[in-house]
């Protein structure tokens, strides 16, 4: 099938819908300002962009605003204390990120700009080729396609796409970017994350109100949701392990920094046994009267987690961080496994 011809005025259809239907979002420049000559703030998009990987938009939005109050600009970030930046992201998941934005606000802070092409960007920590294209079309107005799982989910219903999901994905990637207008690739790239959000949602899509049914081939065969079709998942491992919720005095609690390698690197902790298949006796920090109060469970990346929880009182004794702090600083499972104890 000629796919251009399939397409014949897409992004022209969808541009027309997004310019009344754009979400009002944070890190958004809409449709009338754009068209008023509005430009973004690369700085807000890359942070938007960042946040957004893995994290729904509500979620990110209450980060959003925290990080960009505290750090207005690139050069504010780039001059933040890691720990201050690493404590503000507790609870956004995925620590890596974190250590990245980090890491290239460093960087284009001493470059003194942001690259403005894929090319560019996509040389900067944290930035990977759906980012990349994001930013150059969003802040920078490249003719740049920006194809996430959002995206992947749209394209396979429209095409239709049957076949091996990972070739499927590479042939959609191609088309998207032979769609992407010369003049308007930054709406082309929000019209079609507003479309995937709100119209074209994984489990109910409402067709009705779609701009592009016309186009739609899943629509056409009656069953859209049945797109894409993925392989199985393997399951995930589980873990296993022990948590120590070691209190003291005036309401505090034992943390420690996680070493900067591995999970949760470089984020405040609690101490943890080993995590492994199978349960080993508990490893208390020291010796106190130690009490299993319940579990936590976590599901990471590569592996589900279940954390039994003890707790013992010093309550003499001061230990490193006040309850609230802790609670703001600690990763959800750590969180989680605090509040157990309160
Ligand atoms: N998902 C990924 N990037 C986004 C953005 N800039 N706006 C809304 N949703 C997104």
């Amino acid at each position: 099938m000629d796919e251009k011809l399939h397409f014949a005025d897409f992004a022209g259809e969808l541009l027309d819908w997004y310019a009344h239907a754009a979400r009002e979002l944070p890190w958004r420049v809409g449709p009338t300002e754009r068209a008023e000559g509005v430009k973004p703030d690369p700085y807000r998009v890359w942070m938007a962009e960042i946040m957004l990987q893995q994290t729904t938009v509500p979620h990110a939005t209450r980060y959003f605003h925290a990080f960009t109050q505290r750090w207005p600009r690139v050069e504010d970030l780039a001059a933040a204390d890691d720990a201050d930046v690493m404590g503000a992201w507790a609870g956004l998941g995925y620590y890596a990120r974190a250590r990245n934005l980090l890491k290239c606000a460093r960087q284009v802070a001493a470059a003194g700009s942001w690259p403005d092409t894929v090319e560019g960007l996509r040389a900067l920590p944290g930035i990977g080729p759906y980012t990349a294209g994001a930013i150059a079309a969003l802040a920078f107005g490249r003719r740049a396609a920006a194809v996430d799982g959002n995206v992947d989910r749209v394209f396979a219903r429209l095409m239709a796409l049957k076949g091996e999901w990972k070739l499927e994905k590479a042939r959609l990637k191609n088309v998207v970017e032979e769609l992407v207008p010369e003049d308007r690739p930054a709406e082309f790239a929000e019209g079609l994350m507003d479309l995937g959000a709100t119209i074209c949602t994984p489990k109910s899509p409402n067709c009705l109100l779609c701009p592009v049914k016309a186009y739609c081939l899943g629509r056409a065969e009656g069953t859209p949701e049945r797109y894409p079709i993925k392989p199985k998942k393997t399951p995930k491992p589980h873990r296993v392990g022990h948590v120590y919720v070691l209190r003291g005095a005036e309401r505090t609690v034992l943390t420690e920094t996680r070493p900067e390698r591995g999970l949760l690197g470089g984020m405040m902790g609690l101490p943890t046994s080993d995590w492994s298949d199978t349960l080993a006796p508990p490893d208390f920090p020291q010796p106190l009267a130690w009490q299993e109060i319940g579990e936590v469970r976590h599901v990471f990346t590569h592996f589900s987690l279940t954390l039994n929880v003890w707790r013992a009182d010093m309550p003499n004794e001061k230990t490193t961080t006040p309850f609230e702090t802790a609670i703001d600083h600690l990763p959800s499972v750590f969180a989680k496994a605090l509040k157990l104890s309160l």
